[in-house]
């Protein structure tokens, strides 16, 4: 039999930007000692040795949000003190469990919410779900994302890390959840959709002139929210 007749190949697209693995490893060094001798100093690979981003974690939780991105978003939250951080898209989890850390650090009360579609890969431990809640459910369905997000309190920070008909979605929470000052967050796509569909990007954002305004300062602290920070800016209604 032929290796490529199997009927059973799943789609890698599942795992763009996520790896195969939900669990946080730490990394291990296969090509170099971990001690490296100091009289062969100058001689030390410059480079990690391993794959960042997999390794990118909080308290043990994988978390898909590089450093520039992490520290891009403590910034917003300091200033913001959102009451609600929607994200769409929890994966391991390990963004949920920080959000909440940090909003309960900063001395705000916070309710965390992640919707994802596959909640098998979320590894928060049962002792962590303080002030987070997760379910389950099609994001792109926007009957359920009503029923789940119909009375949340604001501020409110909503964020697309789903990747799914995302807008759509923005059209809806403008529609039906975010409150003037309220931020829509689109992670991660806007340089891929900026390379290959510029024309259609364009036109879906302008679409949006009268609702939202893109955030000058956040939009461009970070690769992965490049451009994609928006704040809704007239009264809802
Ligand atoms: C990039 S990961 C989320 C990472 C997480 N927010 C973080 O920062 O650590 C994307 C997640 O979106 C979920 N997803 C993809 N399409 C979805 C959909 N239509 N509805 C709900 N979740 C979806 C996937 O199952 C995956 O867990």
């Amino acid at each position: 039999m032929n290796d490529y007749s199997r009927e059973d190949f799943l789609d890698l697209n599942a795992f763009r930007g996520l790896g195969e693995d939900p669990a946080y490893h730490p990394p291990v060094l296969t090509d170099r000692p971990r001690d490296w001798p100091l009289d062969r100093w100058a001689q030390a690979p410059r480079d990690l040795g391993y794959p960042d981003f997999a390794r990118y974690q909080w308290r043990g939780l994988r978390l898909l949000k590089d450093p520039q991105a992490q520290a891009a978003l403590h910034d917003l939250l300091w200033e913001f003190r959102p009451r609600t951080v929607v994200e769409l898209g929890v994966y391991s989890g390990g963004s949920l469990v920080w959000f909440r850390d940090l909003t309960r650090l900063m001395g705000v009360d916070c309710q965390v919410i992640g919707i994802d579609k596959d909640l098998s890969r979320s590894r928060i431990p049962a002792t962590e779900m303080a002030n987070i809640a997760l379910h389950e459910a099609d994001c792109t369905d926007l009957g359920t994302l009503e029923k789940l997000l119909g009375d949340v309190a604001h501020p409110l920070l909503f964020i697309d890390d789903a990747h799914a008909d995302t807008f759509n979605v923005m059209r809806w929470a403008v529609d039906h959840v975010l409150h003037e000052g309220d931020y829509f967050v689109i992670e991660d796509m806007i340089p891929y959709w900026h390379r290959y569909s510029p024309t259609l990007l364009e036109e879906y954002l302008a679409s949006f002139r009268d609702v939202l305004t893109m955030d000058m300062v956040y939009a461009n602290a970070s690769p992965q929210l490049d451009r994609g920070v928006f704040r809704r800016s007239a009264a809802k209604g």
